[in-house]
């Protein structure tokens, strides 16, 4: 990994924390490995890119219902899944300091310091193991869910029956996902608690293949839509010794992450793998199939997944448009700024009301456009400090628009409005604030 790239994942990860976007979990006793926490312009930007993925996956579609469902459940649904068996890394462990590796990170870079001898691979389970009850045997025995989808295959009949939804179809959820990942790293790309947005898309098994390349397409335009570059993405297709076994096509849409491209979505046909497990475990045939009125008969569809992390979306998004440049200051210099360019659609705040003094009666008319505008999307008031400062403020948490009152606004009502990525300021109609700044919003 070259310095320079390093560096950039330090500068963004300390810019995270000094501006409250993401920081260690439970820091005050040292962290937790793999566990981090959203602060209070985090936790926006995450609820930014979950909705416009919501919004686009089901709301904007009519063939789309949506489900939240619990995140323990009943431990036969993971025997149904193959999780129970076969949801495994291999791990060697070194002789010498008695540490756990992963055996592909052994393979592909990283070596025990001490230089110890190596046990052979041995199949780990990734699951996190919990008991419901007092009594901790197998019968209380369930697991944190490691994927949202099973809620989705295990509530097929249910969601289908209540929704009278007609193949091709599909069922979205979001929510936290957990694996006992034994390498978490590169800050929020590989964690043991995170966030996933996962669609299952039921079709004809004839139609699967079209289908598949649909998802493919519409989620790689999805990313490009809210901003992150063409030369920053691509997709890989999964050789077939690399299948899983329940899947007849997979891709993935990769992000060029400071450390290099790295999984940031995984599309793939899982043909009626899922739907059969369960219909074999649990018995449950005419639940878990689809009655089909034109062939007269009870078929299992075959199911399309596009399936991606909220938190791995959330780095793309941040290494996407973090940018350090020098901008002239208001007298005339040359400055170093740091900008979060964030499409307007993700950016947690999307406007800042600024007076440009704390006098003169700019403060009051600052405030009243302030409580207008934060009924309609999250804004930010602010008056301390100089306004090239505040300027700078709102730049690095990525706030699209910075609108000033000054002295011409006591004139003729008019305000200032600063775009971020230009910096150019114009004059506008404080009643016109909310129309350019859902405009800017559209993806
Ligand atoms: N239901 C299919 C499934 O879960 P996956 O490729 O294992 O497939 C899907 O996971 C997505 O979830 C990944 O592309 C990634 O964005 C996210 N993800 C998986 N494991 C993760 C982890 N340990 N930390 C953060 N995100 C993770």
């Amino acid at each position: 990994m070259g310095s320079e790239k390093d560096d950039t994942m330090k500068e963004i990860t300390s810019l995270c924390k000094r501006r409250g976007f993401i920081f260690q979990s439970s820091e005050i006793y040292g962290g937790l490995k793999g566990c981090w926490d959203y602060g209070p312009f985090g936790v926006e930007l995450k609820r930014n890119v979950q909705e416009a993925w919501w919004e686009s996956t089901v709301t904007w579609r009519d063939d789309v219902v949506g489900l939240d469902s619990s995140i323990l459940m009943n431990r036969e649904v993971w025997v149904a899944s193959g999780h129970v068996k076969g949801f495994t890394d291999p791990l060697v462990d070194c002789r010498e300091c008695k540490r756990r590796f992963r055996a592909d990170d052994i393979e592909n870079e990283e070596c025990p310091e001490c230089g110890g001898e190596l046990t052979r691979a041995r199949q780990f389970n990734l699951m996190l193991r919990t008991h419901i009850g007092p009594v901790e045997d197998e019968s209380a025995e369930t697991f944190l869910r490691p994927e949202t989808a099973q809620g989705i295959f295990a509530d097929f009949g249910t969601v289908q029956a209540a929704s009278r939804q007609k193949l091709p179809f599909g069922i979205a959820q979001t929510g936290k996902s957990f694996r006992n990942e034994i390498t978490p790293r590169n800050f929020i790309f590989r964690t043991v608690e995170f966030s996933q947005m996962e669609l299952e898309y039921f079709v004809h098994s004839e139609e699967s293949e079209k289908w598949f390349e649909f998802w493919r397409d519409e989620r790689f335009g999805w990313y490009k839509r809210l901003g992150l570059s063409d030369e920053n993405l691509r997709l890989r297709e999964h050789a077939e010794d690399e299948l899983a076994h329940y899947a007849l096509s997979c891709v993935d849409i990769e992000y060029n992450f400071p450390f290099g491209f790295s999984e940031l979505e995984g599309v793939a046909n899982r043909t009626d793998y899922d739907l059969s497990q369960h219909i074999d475990q649990s018995g449950k045939t005419t639940d878990l199939t689809y009655f089909d009125e034109e062939r007269k008969e009870r078929i299992v569809p075959y199911v399309i997944e596009p399936s991606a992390g909220i938190d791995r979306s959330v780095l793309a998004f941040l290494c996407e448009a973090y940018c350090i440049e020098t901008a002239p200051t208001a007298g005339g210099k040359e400055e170093e700024r740091t900008v979060l360019k964030f499409h307007p659609r993700l950016a947690p705040v999307k406007a800042a009301v600024l007076p440009l003094v704390k006098r003169d009666g700019m403060p009051e008319i600052a405030r009243s456009i302030y409580d207008r505008l934060k009924k309609k999307f999250n804004c930010l008031y602010d008056e301390k400090s100089s306004i090239g400062r505040r300027y700078r403020r709102q730049d690095e948490i990525g706030t699209p628009y910075c609108i000033t009152v000054d002295s011409d606004t006591l004139d003729d009502q008019s305000v200032t409005i600063r775009y971020r990525d230009s910096m150019e300021q114009k004059r506008i109609k404080p009643e016109d604030i909310e129309g350019i700044v859902r405009e800017g919003m559209e993806y």
